[in-house]
């Protein structure tokens, strides 16, 4: 028997055992490493003679292959093996019951927000935002807050220094001094969030929210705030009609000042906003004072404009019904429940603001 044979018989006997895979890689080193026996037999090619070689060669190489592909296949089998094996043991128990599934709601005040920001960005305000602490020069003295204003007193503004510097903003009013100083006009903003005051009872709450409106450019008049404030009513309390009076007020960052009515009237028990001879004050505005202007280093001779604050959660109250303020901050996750909103049932102008 010749050599090749005889390596032939001897491999695939030890190859058919139940081997692991280091074995199997003794095996492939033995016949093919470099001292390797086939290895071996392919140097004595060189010394045969010519007509045996060709047969030599073809034999070997029909061996080599055999051999190859079964060592091959041996250490597939013995891989997916292990991983078979490896996948049982860390198999997940999906037997395990889900846990309760709780959707969440939006908050009344924070669905009145996004209301609010689609129906002003639909005639061209961008949103911005400022801090709740605020120092107190965005906070009153740029807005020509003199110094004996009564709303500076301790009584009605929560101070976080004993010099007075830092306060919890008391309106949104200082995010028009921020846009204004960080930027260059013309300038079209709401500015959303958080107000503090230290005031509290039924209708009143130390935290409560407004939204801020500012629109400077060139030759801006009241007609432009009548106009803005009017489609804003409407479009708010989603109504075609809206009746609407500015009654003379004052405000020291605007001149002249107005605060804004709506009327309503009462059917069945319930509140209807647009008609009636009931009058309700919603907001307040102005023309922006230009001292203002000129403290955020505006020209008052080039450009002017209005400004107005509203009430958000006075807003969501009448909107949506809700007739106790201090409900809106309690977290009873009942009231929630009734008053929230779909977290999906995101508002805007083309499918509707509330539903
Ligand atoms: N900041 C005022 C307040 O909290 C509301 C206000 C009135 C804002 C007139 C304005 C404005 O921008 O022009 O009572």
């Amino acid at each position: 028997m010749s050599d090749i044979k005889k390596i032939k018989d001897e491999f695939l006997l030890r190859l058919k055992k139940n081997l692991d895979l280091n074995q199997v890689n003794q095996i492939k080193t033995e016949l093919f490493g470099k001292t390797g026996l086939i290895s071996s037999q392919f140097k004595q090619l060189g010394k045969l003679a010519e007509d045996e070689r060709k047969k030599f060669a073809s034999d070997l190489n029909l061996v080599k292959n055999e051999l190859e592909d079964l060592i091959t296949t041996k250490i597939n089998d013995i891989e997916t093996k292990e991983i078979n094996k490896k996948l049982e043991k860390e198999k997940i128990d999906i037997t395990l019951p889900e846990r309760p599934f709780i959707q969440g709601k939006i908050h009344p005040v924070s669905q009145v927000i996004d209301e609010i920001s689609s129906i002003f960005s639909e005639i061209g305000f961008s949103v911005e935002e400022g801090p709740d602490v605020e120092n107190e020069y965005n906070n009153f003295t740029a807005l020509n807050t003199p110094d004996n204003h009564p709303a500076r007193d301790m009584h009605d503004t929560f101070y976080l220094d004993d010099a007075k510097e830092l306060l919890l903003r008391t309106h949104t009013s200082p995010v028009q001094i921020r846009t204004m100083l960080n930027n260059k006009p013309p300038f079209k903003i709401i500015a959303p969030g958080r107000t503090y005051r230290s005031d509290s009872d039924q209708t009143h709450t130390p935290m409560f929210h407004q939204v801020e409106g500012l629109h400077i450019d060139k030759k801006i008049n009241m007609g432009h705030l009548k106009g803005c404030l009017n489609y804003f009513i409407k479009e708010f309390f989603e109504v075609d009609k809206i009746k609407m009076r500015f009654r003379p007020s004052h405000f020291p960052f605007t001149e002249p000042s107005a605060e804004v009515d709506i009327g309503y009237e009462i059917k069945d028990g319930k509140i209807v906003i647009g008609e009636g001879d009931k009058w309700l004050e919603v907001l307040g505005c102005g023309m922006v004072h230009p001292n203002v202007l000129k403290n955020v280093k505006v020209n008052p001779d080039e450009f002017q404009g209005y400004a107005f604050g509203i009430g958000i959660d006075r807003l969501a109250m009448l909107k949506y019904g809700i007739n106790d303020l201090r409900a809106f901050f309690d977290c009873d996750y009942r009231w929630l429940n009734h008053f929230g909103f779909d977290p999906i049932d995101v508002p805007t102008n083309y499918r509707g603001l509330s539903r």
